[in-house]
């Protein structure tokens, strides 16, 4: 008998980067590929924080596991990062949990929160990852809807909560919209959580990449966050090392006891390689980092130009962080229109599809690794759509 699999695992879409990707065998053309689809950073990281990787590469320790909330020192310089962004807040090494990557952080607080008859309640347009581990897990998604300017519906946030309510799920900036949630709309989702004695998740892969340096929000300000608010990080873009494997999940005590355990189980340490990256990025890459985001905030500028126009009938509806949220007039299924804009146009996008529970004629476009002369090339591909 051949052996079967995991309803839960086999009934998810694979992944939507990978999907796209195989599309590429089929290109008519003959010329260089425009890459929207990665949210992750292309360029290399600050030369401080390479040299810093062949270093520790040589040093006996690296090799070894870490600890398993993470390094000491990274703790510490997290929280001091912490503390400086969002002003007056009180976060402390304590606070913090190292884990290999956001992608692990969001799963091991699933995990410790949710199980198999609860439901987390998800903003949507949603980033596709945390849809398919909740699914994968047996946790009911409840979506979430948002206003015109695609913030999350706090009102209907509080329709959705019912018994089997554990969470609810914000990305701040979002992916795929790139939309910065307002700090009073998150304080209010605070409110409503702990109002509800439920968590808020609030998924801060992008803060570095919002318009402004001010504070994300002022929930830390007050030490009952703790109660409450479930903050997730990552330093694969805003140090630009994807590939080490290092995020964080800022919380109380109990929901560090309860993640630990997951985190044990599945990789029993983040990579120290990458904890190493990361502490030197925090102390000697802070100018690099704020030039990256600037660099990237220009190039967001030059996108909007360009796509002002709506070339090819592709309508921007929202940007910021990595990406453009497009509305596609094109008459075509969302699936086909991205086939033809790999296969004619040479133009690698995400189905929007991926991102929200039906199809809405949507596609993101992540504009974050392309030069700006690339850029004005991707408005004359599309004008000729
Ligand atoms: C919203 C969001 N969360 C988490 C991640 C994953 O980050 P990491 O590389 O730290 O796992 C991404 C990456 O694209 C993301 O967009």
């Amino acid at each position: 008998m051949a052996m079967k699999f995991a309803a839960r695992t086999s009934d998810l879409i694979d992944s939507p980067i990978g999907a796209a990707f195989a599309m590429l065998d089929h290109r008519v053309n003959n010329r260089p590929l425009l890459d929207l689809s990665q949210a992750a950073p292309g360029y290399s990281p600050a030369p401080v924080v390479a040299d810093r990787i062949a270093q520790a590469a040589g040093e006996p320790n690296t090799s070894r596991y870490a600890p398993a909330a993470g390094l000491p020192e990274l703790r510490d310089e997290f929280a001091a990062d912490l503390r400086r962004s969002y002003s007056a807040s009180d976060v402390s090494a304590g606070d913090v949990t190292i884990t290999a990557g956001c992608n692990q952080a969001f799963c091991a607080t699933a995990n410790a929160l949710a199980q198999p008859g609860d439901s987390i309640i998800v903003a949507t347009p949603f980033y596709f990852n945390h849809d398919m581990w909740l699914q994968a897990e047996g946790i009911e998604v409840r979506h979430l809807g948002s206003s015109d300017e695609l913030l999350p519906d706090l009102q209907h946030a509080n329709e959705l909560i019912d018994h089997t309510t554990r969470a609810i799920l914000l990305v701040s900036p979002g992916n795929p919209t790139g939309v910065t949630i307002p700090p009073e709309l998150i304080a209010d989702f605070v409110e409503l959580a702990d109002r509800s004695d439920i968590a808020l998740i609030l998924d801060e892969t992008y803060r570095t990449f919002r318009p402004t340096e001010a504070p994300a929000h002022a929930v830390f300000d007050n030490p009952s966050w703790r109660r409450t608010l479930i903050s997730l990080h990552s330093f694969s873009k805003d140090l630009a090392i994807p590939g080490y494997r290092v995020g964080a999940i800022v919380s109380g005590a109990e929901v560090q006891r309860e993640t630990l355990k997951i985190l044990d189980c599945v990789a029993i340490s983040a990579p120290r390689i990458g904890q190493e990256a990361a502490i030197t990025g925090l102390r000697h890459a802070g100018g690099w980092r704020r030039e990256q985001a600037q660099r990237i905030a220009r190039l967001q500028d030059h996108f909007a130009k360009v796509m002002a126009t709506a070339p090819g009938g592709f309508e921007l509806v929202t940007s910021g962080a990595y990406f453009g949220w497009v509305r596609s007039t094109d008459h075509r299924s969302t699936e086909e229109t991205v086939r033809r804009l790999i296969v004619e146009f040479d133009t690698l996008v995400i189905p929007g599809s991926a991102f929200t529970p039906t199809d809405e004629g949507m596609l993101r476009f992540s504009f974050a690794n392309l030069t700006p002369a690339e850029i004005d090339e991707l408005g004359v591909r599309l004008a000729t759509y």
